[in-house]
């Protein structure tokens, strides 16, 4: 990850550039008074187009924990690509700010911040890709399993932007992935593509399957909501097609014993996953959620140059 660099795509680093942001992050959770002074007077923009808890609320601690400010550019004032065009804002946010992060729909529009704006740009969510939710879970899984080569993770539910980042992400750190999925609701061959390429280096498997044993001996089992932000209008459709692929105990009881259970949140209890997998003693949900915080640290400290 270098200086003045973009954060677009898990699959854009090397191996060894992942292994480093996770190291960092590992240094910056046992240690985050090191960092502090880092971003001293600078700004971070998080221009968001859908809603967010996570995302948000680590992005701007993170900034906090670094002596650095943010601001928070709500989907309805800026009117992305409607009130200005999407290169117009990118180059009025340069001038002013040093970072910028932005969740967005079209991928696209990350793409033309990242061309525009001659700051980092940081890609907090697309409908493609969620490349900082894939380092926070990656991490966690390192906390809890060690080193991943020759362990399994298996995503059940909607071939989506998390599928696509943790397939990448696993390439990335020798974890093989398999993408459990209902008919018509695959991954997207590119990302599956370059999974698979990326993996043929690592030692990581990456492939996609539609019946459960898929789940069977998983290290890990994985799961996201049925449907997206912007799918509202098919949630109907979704929650019928998927309901055979809830994460309940008797799922869960196919995966290896002991096997760790993660989502990204927020989590739609009694859909994809049942209260007794999300509150079980293996579900590892908050941890994910707390190193958010300190990925987003690290990927900010290696793409903005030291003082
Ligand atoms: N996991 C995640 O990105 O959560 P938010 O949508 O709340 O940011
Ligand atoms: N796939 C979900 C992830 C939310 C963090 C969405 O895009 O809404």
């Amino acid at each position: 990850m270098k200086n003045h660099g973009d954060y677009i795509s898990i699959g854009d680093l090397t191996a060894s550039e992942v292994d480093d942001v996770l190291a960092l992050a590992a240094e910056m959770k046992a240690d985050p008074i090191r960092f502090r002074g880092h971003m001293e007077g600078k700004t971070l923009a998080l221009l968001f187009e859908k809603p967010s808890l996570r995302t948000r609320s680590t992005f701007e601690v993170a900034m906090n924990k670094m002596s650095g400010h943010s601001l928070y550019l709500a989907p309805a004032d800026v009117g992305l690509g409607k009130r200005e065009s999407t290169a117009d804002i990118a180059r009025n946010l340069e001038r002013w700010v040093d970072v910028i992060t932005a969740r967005t729909f079209a991928h696209q529009t990350v793409l033309d911040l990242a061309e525009y704006a001659n700051v980092p740009v940081i890609n907090a969510l697309t409908d493609l890709l969620h490349p900082c939710q894939a380092l926070a879970d990656y991490l966690t899984l390192r906390e809890h399993l060690g080193d991943l080569s020759g362990k399994r993770l298996c995503y059940v539910g909607d071939g989506n932007n998390v599928a696509h980042s943790l397939m990448l992400g696993g390439a990335q750190v020798g974890m093989s992935v398999t993408i459990l999925h209902p008919e018509g609701y695959e991954p997207m061959a590119q990302y599956l593509d370059q999974a698979a390429k990326i993996g043929e280096e690592t030692g990581a498997k990456i492939d996609a399957a539609t019946t459960l044993d898929a789940v069977d001996g998983a290290d890990a089992v994985y799961t996201d909501v049925w449907a997206s932000m912007g799918q509202e209008e098919e949630a109907a459709e979704r929650d019928r097609l998927f309901r055979q692929y809830q994460v309940n105990g008797a799922l869960m009881a196919r995966a290896k014993e002991g096997a760790l259970f993660l989502h990204c949140l927020p989590a739609h209890r009694g859909d994809e996953v049942t209260d007794e997998v999300a509150d079980a003693p293996t579900s590892v949900i908050f941890d994910e959620a707390e190193n958010r915080l300190w990925t987003q640290m690290a990927v900010m400290y290696l793409l903005t140059p030291s003082r």
